[in-house]
């Protein structure tokens, strides 16, 4: 387990951006933090990490498609998601067998889709502190 401190919404960012060193074809990041812990923030710096400008968060239903210079990223929030069938009907195992990088939000809610291998962030608040857990399950 690795333990980083983050001391504001930019530095979450240039998290994502570094994170993304870690990223190949299939990655999984599973992501687990209450409202406002930065989870959209985090996502949004790993796809201008991968070469993509233009990622403002966008509101978005299930699955935010983001293409960038190199992996493309398949970003799901699982806020709103009722019943886990909802996601394979919209096709989840494909979406990890695309070769590019899955990012779920909300991602305890449905711990079981995801593959071994994945790498798990936790992120806890602390005023506008912080505190990301990292680890591969
Ligand atoms: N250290 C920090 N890291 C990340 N965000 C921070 C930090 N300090 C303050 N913030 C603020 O917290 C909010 C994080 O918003 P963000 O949309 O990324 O959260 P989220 O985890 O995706 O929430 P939601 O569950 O609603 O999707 C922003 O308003 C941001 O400015
Ligand atoms: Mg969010």
């Amino acid at each position: 387990m690795e333990e980083i401190w983050i001391n504001s919404a930019e530095e979450m960012v240039s998290f994502g951006e570094t994170f993304t060193k870690r990223l190949s074809e299939g990655t999984c990041v599973a992501i687990v933090g209450n409202l406002g812990a930065g989870k959209t923030h985090f996502t949004k710096g790993v796809c201008q990490g991968l070469g993509n400008a233009d990622s403002s968060s966008p509101t978005f239903t299930l699955v935010n498609e983001v293409m960038t210079e190199s992996l493309t990223v398949y970003h799901f929030d699982f806020y709103r998601i009722k019943h886990i069938e909802e996601l394979y009907d919209l096709g989840w195992d494909d979406y990890l067998d695309k070769g590019g990088v899955v990012i779920a939000e909300w991602a305890d809610l449905y711990p079981e889709l995801f593959p071994a291998g994945t790498i798990w962030l936790k992120i806890e608040h602390h005023e506008d502190r912080r505190r990301v857990l990292i680890k591969v399950v």
